[in-house]
């Protein structure tokens, strides 16, 4: 017999086309690799469930649970590999624990299907991957503050339409971003308890005909519920997978953000910012060359997540319940996953690393960037606006160089450069900090 888990044996025996399994299984069994940990984790505790309804006795589910544990660490230690002979990660589990056990083995498939079980595996992946885009936005903000708080009031122009506009400072470019990240660390654990939903034990879609204890089996695995409806679970499977590539995408659209401004600022015609040479490359052909690769792979990453979203998105168009179409969920949020969490964590030590050539800057701020400073003193000493503003205008060649430090700090609106408020973006910091702390101590067991 075949080591298919849907061979009936006898007159059912599998016929198996070479190319038409290739066709099915696809790169399935190796993407499942990614899946594999999780997918024994929660065996164990399907497991552990079966045995508190009693269909499993006590030998049987030790025995269970220590062979998944052992399948764990020969996997992580390598001598147990995940490959073709295999039809997919599930099959490779319940082969290895039948062969060891015997009888016992090929009953940890008893009140679950496939379904439910790639189902819980993923749910487990993206919840480490949502906790992994936090603790990295965290950190890319912590950097992004450190140096806002070491340049708040470093001159450097600030743009409208890439046209100089007003003088700004460093301090306020990166408290932008750090802004930016914190936000996108609240989506990811917004989206992580949105999710934090148990599907095993929901079988095939229909439930089955047995008293799963689904609370307490949710419970081992850290889960804040059960995803009760199993209809929903299995029409939930590439809605959340989506959900949780829009909060990495909302983070990778500031990455790209600022790889542009770095890319702009490392340039010969800025040269705000220079880059550490590990962050750079050279050319094959033009000796001189120092090129900001990592910095525009950086802004390539938002284009693999926003290409996997098209492709979950292209899959979901299904009736209810499970369709195979849904494995090709599987490849397209791995690779984005990967690559997203890949781009993050260069984040704060490229952050720490930028040099700025503050005399560069300095100079970029000419006088006519005093303009709107000057039109608004001239407002609050009593002048309509709008008088002030062509007054100003008509004056524009005759405008005297103001300090650009002291026009830094005179701009007080709250946020502005003369008060940035980077106490404030602290304090998120801070409470970000214990909250993902608290995420992690509570769902990982
Ligand atoms: N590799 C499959 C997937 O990702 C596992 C579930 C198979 N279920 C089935 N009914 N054929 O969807």
């Amino acid at each position: 017999m075949s080591d298919l888990l849907w061979d009936k044996g006898g007159s059912g025996a599998a016929t198996v086309d070479e190319r038409i399994q290739r066709f099915l299984a696809g790169d399935d069994v190796l993407l499942d690799r990614a899946l594999f940990l999780h997918d024994l984790r929660a065996s164990r505790a399907h497991v552990a469930g079966l045995a508190r309804i009693g269909l499993l006795d006590e030998q049987e589910r030790a025995a269970l649970s220590a062979s998944l544990a052992a399948l764990a660490d020969e996997y992580r230690a390598g001598t147990f590999v995940l490959d073709a002979r295999y039809e997919d990660g599930h099959s490779a589990i319940e082969v290895y624990l039948t062969a060891k056990l015997g009888e016992v083995g090929k009953k940890v498939h008893t009140g679950r299907s496939r379904n439910d079980q790639v189902l819980v595996a993923q749910r487990l992946f993206l919840r480490d991957a949502l906790d992994g885009i936090a603790a990295h936005c965290r950190d890319a903000a912590n950097a992004l503050l450190d140096r806002a708080e070491a340049d708040a009031l470093t001159p450097m122009p600030g743009y409208t339409h890439l046209q100089r506009a007003v003088p700004s400072s460093v301090g306020l470019w990166l408290a932008g971003f750090c802004e930016a990240f914190l936000d996108d660390a609240d989506l990811a654990r917004s989206t992580r308890s949105w999710i934090d939903r148990s599907p095993l034990g929901t079988a095939a879609g229909y439930g089955v005909n047995l008293p799963l204890d689904r609370a307490g089996v949710a419970r081992d695995l850290g889960f804040a519920a059960v995803q009760l409806n199993p209809l929903y679970a299995q029409n939930s499977r590439g809605k959340f997978e989506l959900q949780a590539l829009m909060a990495l995408a909302q983070a990778l659209l500031d990455v790209r953000r600022l790889a542009w401004d770095l890319s702009l600022y490392t340039s010969a015609e800025f040269a705000f910012v220079r880059l550490p040479d590990r962050y750079t490359t050279g050319s094959s052909i033009m000796p001189q060359k120092r090129n900001p690769d990592v910095v525009e792979l950086l802004r390539a990453s938002y284009a693999v997540v926003e290409g996997a979203m098209a492709e979950v998105q292209s899959v979901l168009g299904l009736p209810s319940g499970y369709h195979r179409d849904l494995q090709a969920t599987k490849a397209p949020v791995l690779r984005a996953v990967e690559r997203g969490l890949c781009a993050l964590v260069l984040l704060p030590d490229l952050v720490r690393s930028l040099e700025f050539d503050r005399p560069r800057m300095r100079a970029a701020i000419t006088p006519d960037l005093f303009a709107t400073d000057r039109a608004v003193d001239l407002a609050r000493a009593g002048v309509p606006f709008r008088d002030a503003y062509r007054q100003v205008a008509h004056e524009l060649a005759s405008l005297t160089m103001a300090s650009p430090e002291e026009s830094l700090r005179a701009r007080v609106s709250p946020g502005a450069p003369g008060d940035l408020r980077l106490d404030e973006l602290r304090a998120r910091l801070t409470a970000l900090d214990a909250a993902l702390t608290t995420d992690s101590a509570g769902q990982r067991t």
